[in-house]
């Protein structure tokens, strides 16, 4: 399947790539082409960033220009260097948080600010003044608790709480603003405000400072265009940069700032690159990088024993974050030494964050606790959208199910060996031409009946439908698209186009609202022919991919909605399809069905629009290792919808690597096997019986604990509790946990360590918490934490414990889709703590609608304690029927009662059949048979 190139082009390293491939299954691990991405020092306002070094701020906040308002304070900041002022704007935000602003006074023209991320204006927060002498000035911010010191020379911003110092802006003097400016600086450049004790007029000296510094600034290659490769960078409005320092005394430990193929610590790049945040289609990406991926959260979270906090750097052009610290390299021993001997500093990190354009408007969100810091983010981007229940059951995907038969007979393998699932998807070859929209007329011919046939199995489909549109006058969506104008413009006003899958290709441009209400309603059920309403999507290639385009991408100076150049929206644009797409499925149902869309380019907020995976990782061991952290990073920020292709994209699994990865991609949100085009077929029956079985196990596995999963996605939703959460989340003192990631919580109550490595005779296992207790969930076994322990595996591990303490509701009867299961009986698995209780909750709902917006729902909760386990409803507005009962109820870590009896509100009691197991201290009750809406206790004696 090699595209002809259009003559002139170079060859499309993805194209090239699969032809490669094929030839290179064997070899060992894949790599990336380094010299297709730029670093830090080819991107030419990431190194004029970084030539800063640390140092005394050349601002100065002038504060007698300080105007307070109830719940903003403005203060004018001057670079005393050239003059060129700023204006710092300093926001009290409901709930512990902070919003600073800086930007030009009176730029040459309006520099962006990001548009649609934030869900409205945040909810300010009283400002008040607590103090001031000559060089400073205290407020309160929204409260006594914490305090904002403004300095004014050098400037500098820090925020206390109590007495503490939790971080500091600007404190090593890193804040570098790029004004805009004309090609070729003339005296009509303006200074906004005079220096303090000045009377306006520079004097002769400080003219000359002020020419030598532009003519420095003017020197500096890069700055008025740039070239990498064969790809020159025209940049009409020059240098624009914005940069900016904050200093976090206290913390050793910061994560987040997806996506990257790196551990969920993120490492100091005082000898390495910048974490790059650029959204880029990277082929065969590298592990343990900070090079940039396909999405971008410019969200990073600090934390220690005592606080949590975040930092939002809401700007979605490329952006580079360096972060040191001052203990970075020192060994544990080495910190002991030093605190024991006194004289050690604090311990602290520096997170520096550099944009190529737009201001600087920054959201400090003080926590204290990690759930304060997802509840105040949330606040600002929204949360996690609930998604179909469907969508939490295993995914099938190849690139690809070559036609229906195909489709027809992969479907009917998933029944033949009695294997739940729940989506067949279809990748680009569906496509007539990739024309997406259409279907390949010989392939796909009847694609609704193809859609009926696995509806009457109660299951779905997902299409791929990518942004870039083949540029055909045959093709109804390029006319339309083109004949309304729609389409990202080059620098020269024609249509930009570029080089993807179906050659050469215009991309719409998702930024106009115009454009994306349009691109919603090609989704309604006459205008996208053959589609159904079991059939969802995947927007991939988003980033947006361009083959001939500078780094994979789109030009910088091409030109979007409103005149802003790419450089500006970059980072947005596959938020942008994702959200329309979803929008488009939203509607093509008048409003009442839920959508799932798929997506590989992200920014802030995309949680609100559906699910996101890591893109094309290959089937090595590394890989399925890294999926872990990759998740994790993602959920810290939001994003609760995240998995990685089971089995690896690129090259060949062997056996037992795709049964580890069913393993662990069965513990992860997003459940999908995929696979690259020019693989083999790797279907779960592929593999041998032994094999097989494995794979079945771990299915059912997942769809037992679906109740479980869609419950702690109605949290995420709800609450903003992220669904797959580091340890150190659920066990914020704990230490030893802060830089783990090879196991995880669900929710508070599932602690998983996959097994990742080949050959595996065993894990490392640590359980956490003092006065915690787990249990095995397959055997029971019980453990007292905090401990670490071998536990030895065998090719069916998949060490999973149940939290001392939680309740899991649980669907034990396999079937052939989750939609099969909705009426299906409960069983609960109550795990009781060391106190003898526990405590879980469970949401139910139809699954498909927004019916529980409208109180179309039930959210329930069980408490054991004192051997009573009682059934409550936790929200009262929830009202929804189900035939659904209560099947069973395991009490583990339990001892021996008499009688176990079951009472209905105000009932008499009825006595329950139970088993106890002496050895594993687990009681059975059987056939409670009462309603899962009900209410109702259960007495142990
Ligand atoms: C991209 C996607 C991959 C997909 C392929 C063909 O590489 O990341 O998942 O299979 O394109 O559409």
């Amino acid at each position: 399947m090699i595209t002809t190139q259009p003559q002139g082009v170079t060859p499309p390293i993805r194209l090239l790539g699969v032809a490669l491939l094929f030839s290179t299954f064997f070899l060992p691990a894949l790599s990336v082409d380094r010299s297709n991405f730029k670093t830090c020092d080819q991107s030419s306002f990431c190194k004029r960033q970084r030539k800063l070094e640390p140092g005394s701020s050349p601002y100065r906040a002038v504060l007698g220009s300080a105007k307070l308002s109830a719940d903003k304070l403005e203060i004018q900041l001057i670079d005393d260097k050239n003059q060129v002022s700023l204006l710092l704007e300093v926001f009290g935000l409901n709930g512990n948080m902070t919003r600073i602003k800086i930007n030009e006074i009176n730029p040459l023209k309006p520099r962006y600010e990001v548009p649609d991320v934030l869900l409205g204006t945040p909810i300010p927060a009283n400002l008040q003044v607590t103090g001031q002498d000559d060089n400073t000035l205290e407020l309160s911010l929204g409260g006594a608790e914490h305090k904002l010191l403004v300095t004014g020379t050098p400037f500098r911003l820090d925020i206390l709480s109590g007495r503490d110092l939790v971080l500091s802006v600007n404190s090593r003097g890193l804040l570098h603003f790029e004004r805009l400016r004309e090609r070729k600086d003339t005296d009509t450049e303006k200074t906004d405000v005079p220096p303090e004790g000045d009377d306006g007029n520079p004097g002769e000296e400080e003219a000359t400072k002020e020419e030598e510094s532009k003519k420095v600034d003017e020197d500096e290659p890069g700055m008025w265009d740039e070239t990498f490769k064969t790809h020159t960078d025209t940049k009409p409005n020059g240098p624009s940069s914005v940069g900016l320092d904050f200093s976090l005394p206290g913390f050793e430990h910061v994560y987040g700032i997806p996506e990257h193929a790196d551990n969920l610590r993120l490492r100091t790049t005082e000898s390495t690159d910048p974490y790059r945040l650029y959204n880029l289609d990277v082929f065969q990406y590298e592990l343990y990088n900070t090079m940039a991926l396909y999405g971008s959260v410019p969200l990073l979270l600090a934390h220690n024993v005592q606080r949590t906090l975040g930092i939002f750097w809401l700007n979605a052009a490329e952006t580079w974050v360096d972060i040191s610290s001052n203990t970075a390299g020192k060994t544990l021993l080495g910190k002991m030494f030093q605190y024991i001997h006194g004289g050690g500093e604090t311990p602290q990190t520096d997170v520096r964050w550099m944009s190529e354009s737009g201001i600087i408007d920054v959201f400090v969100l003080l926590g204290p606790t990690p759930h304060d810091v997802f509840k105040q983010y949330a606040s600002l981007t929204g949360t996690q959208s609930l998604p179909p229940y469907f969508s939490l059951g295993y995914h099938q995907c190849r690139w690809n199910y070559n036609d229906e038969d195909d489709v027809r007979n992969v479907d009917a393998g998933f029944d033949e060996h009695d294997l739940p699932y729940d989506v067949i998807w279809l990748d680009i070859e569906h496509a007539d031409g990739k024309r997406y929209f259409t279907w390949d007329p010989h392939k796909f011919p009847t694609p609704k009946d193809m859609l009926s046939n696995l509806k009457d199995k109660r299951r779905k489909m997902v299409a791929i439908v990518d942004p870039h549109i083949k540029i055909d006058s045959g093709y109804r969506i390029h006319n339309e698209i083109r004949s309304r104008g729609f389409y990202v413009k080059n620098k020269d006003g024609g249509d930009y186009e570029g080089w993807c899958w179906p050659g050469s290709a215009a991309y719409p441009d998702f930024t106009n609202p115009e454009m994306r209400a349009w691109w919603s309603s090609m989704f309604a059920y006459d205008q996208y022919e053959g589609s159904t309403e079991n059939l969802f999507v995947w927007n991939d290639m988003n980033e947006p991919s361009v083959f001939n385009g500078p780094e994979v991408t789109m030009h910088k100076d091409a030109i979007h909605w409103g005149g802003w150049e790419h450089r500006d929206i970059h980072n947005l644009y596959g938020l942008y399809v994702q959200k329309a797409t979803a929008d488009g499925l939203i509607q093509r149902s008048g409003g009442k069905e839920r959508p799932f869309v798929l997506t590989r380019a992200f920014f802030a907020g995309s949680q609100r629009y559906g699910a996101v995976w890591t893109g094309d990782n290959a089937a090595e061991w590394d890989h399925l290792k890294i999926s872990i952290p990759m998740c994790l990073s993602l959920s810290l920020v939001g994003i609760s919808f995240c998995g990685a292709d089971v089995g690896g994209f690129f090259k060949n699994p062997e056996t037992e690597l795709l049964v580890r990865w069913y393993q662990a991609g069965a513990y992860q949100p997003f459940f999908r096997a995929h696979a690259h085009l020019d693989t083999p077929r790797r279907e779960p029956w592929l593999h041998g019986d032994d094999n097989l079985k494995l794979i079945r196990e771990v299915l059912q596995q997942r769809y037992a604990l679906l109740p479980f999963w869609y419950t702690e996605f109605y949290r995420a939703w709800r609450d903003a509790e992220p669904v797959m959460r580091p340890l150190w989340v659920e066990f914020p003192t704990d230490v030893s946990t802060f830089a783990m990631d090879d196991q995880y919580m669900i929710g508070s109550a599932l602690l998983v360590h996959p097994v990742t490595e080949a050959n595996s005779r065993g894990v490392q296992i640590y359980l956490p918490g003092v006065g915690e207790v787990f249990y095995d969930v397959h055997s029971y076994q019980k453990y007292e934490a905090p401990q670490s322990f071998y536990l030895p595996v065998t090719s069916s591990s998949i060490p999973v414990y149940q939290r001392g303490g939680t309740i899991i509701p649980r669907k034990n009867r396999p079937r052939r889709s989750s939609d099969c299961m909705h009426d299906d009986p409960f069983t609960l698995h109550v795990a009781l703590n060391l106190q003898g209780e526990a405590r879980g909750e469970l949401f139910i709902d139809d699954g498909h609608s927004f019916n529980y917006e409208q109180n179309e729902f039930l959210y329930r909760e069980f408490n054991y304690s004192r051997g009573e386990l009682k059934s409550s409803s936790l929200d009262p507005r929830g009202n929804f029927e189900t035939s659904s009962w209560l099947e069973r109820v395991i009490i583990i870590g339990a001892s021996q009662p008499t009688s176990v009896t079951l009472s209905l509100l105000g009932g008499s009691e009825t006595p329950l059949e139970f088993e106890y197991d002496a050895h594993t201290s687990v009681i059975t009750v059987r056939k409670p048979g009462v309603n899962i809406a009900a209410d109702f206790t259960i007495s142990l004696r």
